[in-house]
């Protein structure tokens, strides 16, 4: 990502969320039994940081003025978006392009509901991102799991077994990009073989990539509009601020579409479910998408590679376990295979004795059985409490 000027947070401040109304930490005794009080939260994906001063200060615009009606005159915040997409990502986006969900929760279903039919078959890389198979299974159609293989300690695709896993069925795959969980960041050569494949078997390709900002330094992210193959009238990008500055609660995000006959249906999708977004998340997108924000995020990404050099060395430490090197994300993806432990055992661990709240492997589908993610988008000190906890736990 290119250097911007600007001011950074302070993310080794503590700050105590609990009572806020916070899913992560309000939700996580009904969750896994763990105090929020005594315990730590590394699950919902969502940091506790403050966001950058830019996103505080353009609620507070609004505050001032103190009237909170419909958002109109899009362009300064659609320019904000193309122009984050330019300089950020290299990609070149149009503003006709760019449609505003509540979120990408949100995006993934109105993409199902706009380009599958009922019965129809959806392509899913797992183990990944758990709100995908809900979405599509809410909708009345079916996964087809394509287990993502383990090389050199980092995801890979397999798609010569893939073609054995298909029912034909299939009209549709959704793409994790960069990966959760794992962190992965799909490499040039592995978006031009999933095209391939998406070309072969006539799939749409609906390419998530909120969590493309969120990449560690020295990886680089592609976006699937820029990988050189002919399918720009089957993709449909996904990107959100959400992730990147931690105002998820926001719930804003882009569903961009080049291709126009694409764009209608999808335009007919968000007409049909009355879908329009909520004016906190635009005032707060065109805030962020800025130098301010790069600024900021290139700070925040510094934090989290010290973090995940901190957890990863801690957890290793513990016999059996082995962290995923992340190349994007905070959060972390830890096998504990080699334990010898049964998955329930293991989360007994995590949850009664070190009192941590993580997400369980099997909600992501095939593959994750053996694995727990914890989200490291911490502060430093509670970072090191947490490795503290498991060495403990595991001792
Ligand atoms: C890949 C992916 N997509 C979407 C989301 C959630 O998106 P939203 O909060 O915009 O609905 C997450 C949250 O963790 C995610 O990891």
């Amino acid at each position: 990502m290119k250097e911007f000027g600007g001011q950074i947070g302070d993310f080794d401040e503590i700050i105590n969320r609990v009572g806020t109304h916070s899913d992560k930490w309000d939700s996580m005794e009904t969750n896994y039994g763990v105090s929020p009080e005594r315990g730590l939260a590394m699950w919902v994906a969502d940091m506790d940081f403050r966001p950058p001063q830019c996103a505080t200060d353009a609620i507070k615009r609004m505050c001032d003025h103190g009237i909170y009606g419909y958002f109109g005159d899009d362009a300064d915040y659609k320019s904000s978006i193309i122009w984050w997409m330019k300089e950020c990502h290299q990609w070149n986006v149009k503003p006709e392009w760019i449609f505003s969900t509540n979120g990408l929760v949100n995006g993934t279903a109105l993409c199902v509901q706009a380009f599958t039919e009922k019965d129809d078959a959806i392509v899913l890389f797992t183990p990944v991102y758990h709100a995908f198979a809900r979405v599509i299974e809410a909708a009345d159609r079916k996964v087809t799991e394509c287990p993502l293989v383990i090389e050199n300690g980092r995801y890979v695709f397999d798609f010569d077994a893939y073609e054995k896993l298909l029912t034909g069925k299939e009209t549709m795959l959704i793409l994790c990009s960069p990966h959760n969980p794992g962190g992965t960041v799909w490499l040039r050569q592995e978006l031009e073989e999933l095209a391939d494949f998406a070309i072969k078997h006539n799939l749409k390709i609906v390419s998530d990539e909120i969590h493309h900002d969120l990449i560690m330094p020295g990886q680089l992210h592609i976006p699937m509009a820029e990988v050189k193959k002919d399918i720009s009238d089957r993709l449909i990008m996904m990107t959100a601020p959400t992730k990147t500055f931690n105002i998820a609660g926001c719930h804003t995000g882009n569903v961009i579409i080049e291709d126009e006959k694409l764009r209608a249906t999808f335009a007919k999708t968000m007409k049909a479910t009355g879908t329009s977004a909520n004016a906190f998340g635009l005032h707060m997108t065109e805030a962020v998408y800025s130098p301010d924000g790069a600024y900021w995020v290139a700070a925040l990404m510094r934090y989290i590679d010290e973090n995940a050099r901190i957890f990863d060395e801690g957890i290793n430490e513990i016999e059996g376990a082995q962290s995923m090197g992340l190349q994007a994300t905070y959060l972390s993806w830890v096998d504990f295979t080699e334990t010898g432990l049964s998955p329930m055992y293991i989360a007994e661990r995590i949850q009664d004795v070190a009192e941590i709240a993580a997400s369980h492997g099997t909600t992501f589908g095939k593959g994750g059985e053996n694995f727990m993610r914890f989200n490291i988008g911490m502060p430093r000190a509670r970072l090191e409490d947490a490795v503290q906890r498991l060495h403990k736990a595991f001792a």
